[in-house]
């Protein structure tokens, strides 16, 4: 919207997150594949709007949990000691520039875009100095929310500690996330004064001098569980499980099928295509990308995967930083880490392939390893097979080229090139280059002794009877 260029927004991060009782500021912990502070500052990036974050508690991890989204317009300013929300925004007053200054606590991750175009349209059509979000708690076992209470036509935002009235009214809440007119910003912020229990200055206190010097204070009302505030790991798992459903509800309402949603975790940037199956109890995290009509097994762990349409994946298989080609089949209790499989190849149960490539049609079906392997196509590598990618020292590559197939039980001692075409021997320790349809055979030859076993036999009982007998 056109009137965004009148607004910025502050984010408060620099609070000391002691409720959380963890040594990393709560900010920085994972809420569905993003750390909980990229949430707001992710929603004023989609609407354009500049973002300054207040950081103070552990400001280098705040800091480096946000770099990797790379967002633009975003800058920090540091309070050095956290001495309350409203000493936070105070901090900023240098980067005050726009008309309007949006202003949100850095732990409500759960807002969705809509609600922050709904203020902005309250604030403009109200022509309020100050207008914010209330919410209204389901009971009373929600603490630590300011109480908003209306007296005499007067608004005021009550915190839990200070309030001495009566405790069983459910009082609309206050959100955390406000608008203010710049003007009066910048002639309230310096007179707010300490609270007397707390020796905090907040925020808040500047609703009731904007309400009792007669200036426009909009409300709007939000449900709570997208206002929810989050100072426990306890309030962090209810969060996390709201926004699992949203994300798995979208899926699928975009027609992806999900077999037990509520056993299944999904990453925030996880993208998958209509008429896709996904099994109970899987995890499908970072940036992983599914194509159509493919299947996810039971127990599957996908991390950072990119499947394409078709692709089966069976029970407890673990597929991390890797493609899978449309048609291929993987599992069950495979592992693909940093592998490309190819077009309608098999890689089967039991099977881990590292650094790999395998090209179309080819198989690997049981209880294999393939390590720094280039492996073409209509390959098939015997059950048992390992590539002996490590010598000590370094990792060494292996290649098979096309339609060569690899006897059950080999080790594949690399560096190794196996050409196209060629066979080895099942229980082979190939060292030396197999040229193009050669077969090589490399295992200690048969020795077969006619009728020896009755012989070891009686030998056996002899020795056996000859103990005894001492
Ligand atoms: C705050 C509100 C409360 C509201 C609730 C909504 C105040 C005084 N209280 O309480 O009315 O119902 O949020 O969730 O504003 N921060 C700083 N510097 C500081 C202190 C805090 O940057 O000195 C940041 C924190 O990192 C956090 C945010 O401000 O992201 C809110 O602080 P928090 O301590 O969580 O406030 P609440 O007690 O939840
Ligand atoms: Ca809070």
């Amino acid at each position: 919207m056109s009137y965004h260029g009148n607004f910025q927004a502050i984010i408060l991060a620099a609070g000391s997150s002691s409720r959380f009782k963890t040594s990393l500021s709560k900010l920085c912990h994972d809420l569905c594949g993003q750390p909980i502070i990229a949430y707001p500052v992710r929603l004023f990036a989609e609407h354009h709007i500049p973002v300054t974050c207040v950081v103070g508690y552990q400001k280098d991890a705040v800091i480096t949990a946000l770099e990797p989204f790379a967002f633009p317009d975003l800058s920090f300013v540091t309070q050095e000691t956290p001495k309350g929300t409203g000493h936070a925004l105070w901090c900023t007053k240098h980067r005050w520039e726009r008309d309007h200054i949006i202003v949100m606590y850095g732990d409500m991750p759960l807002i969705p875009s809509g609600r922050v175009e709904n203020l902005i349209a309250t604030h403009i059509s109200t022509h309020a100095s100050i207008s914010m979000v209330t919410f209204k708690a389901p009971d009373l076992s929600y603490k630590g929310y300011g109480r908003i209470i209306e007296e005499n036509g007067v608004i005021s935002i009550i915190e839990e500690r200070n309030f001495t009235g009566d405790r069983s009214i459910l009082y609309p809440l206050n959100a955390g996330l406000y608008i203010f007119k710049r003007s009066f910003l910048e002639a309230t912020i310096g007179t707010l004064t300490e609270n007397s229990l707390t020796g905090e200055i907040y925020i808040v206190d500047l609703i009731k001098q904007a309400s009792q010097s007669g200036l426009t204070v909009s409300l709007v009302e939000a449900p709570f569980d997208e206002m929810r505030g989050i100072n426990t790991l306890d309030e962090l798992a209810h969060a996390e499980a709201i926004q699992q459903t949203t994300i798995i509800k979208k899926l699928t309402a975009q027609g992806v099928r999900f077999i037990k949603p509520e056993t299944t975790r999904v990453d925030f940037n996880v993208a998958i295509e209509p008429d896709t199956v996904i099994d109970p109890h899987c995890t499908i995290s970072g940036e992983t990308t599914i194509g159509h009509r493919c299947r996810i097994g039971t127990g599957s762990v996908l991390q950072a995967a990119t499947l394409e349409d078709e692709v089966s994946v069976e029970p407890y298989s673990i597929i991390s930083d890797s493609l899978v080609k449309q048609g291929a089949q993987v599992g069950p209790y495979a592992h693909i880490k940093k592998s490309t499989i190819g077009e309608k190849s098999t890689i089967g149960n039991f099977v881990e392939t590292n650094r790999s490539t395998i090209g179309e049609k080819s198989k690997a079906k049981h209880l294999s390893y393939l390590g720094d392997a280039v492996i073409g196509n209509h390959v098939n590598i015997g059950a048992l097979t390992v590539t002996c990618n490590y010598d000590g020292f370094a990792k060494h590559q292996t290649t098979i080229q096309d339609h060569a197939s690899i006897g059950a039980l080999n080790a594949l001692v690399a560096p190794l090139s196996i050409g196209a075409g060629a066979l080895t021997a099942a229980g082979s320790t190939i060292t030396q280059p197999v040229p193009n349809d050669a077969l090589a055979i490399a295992r200690a030859e048969q020795v077969t002794k006619e009728g020896y076993a009755p012989r070891l036999r009686e030998k056996v009982r002899q020795r056996a009877q000859a103990n005894n007998d001492q």
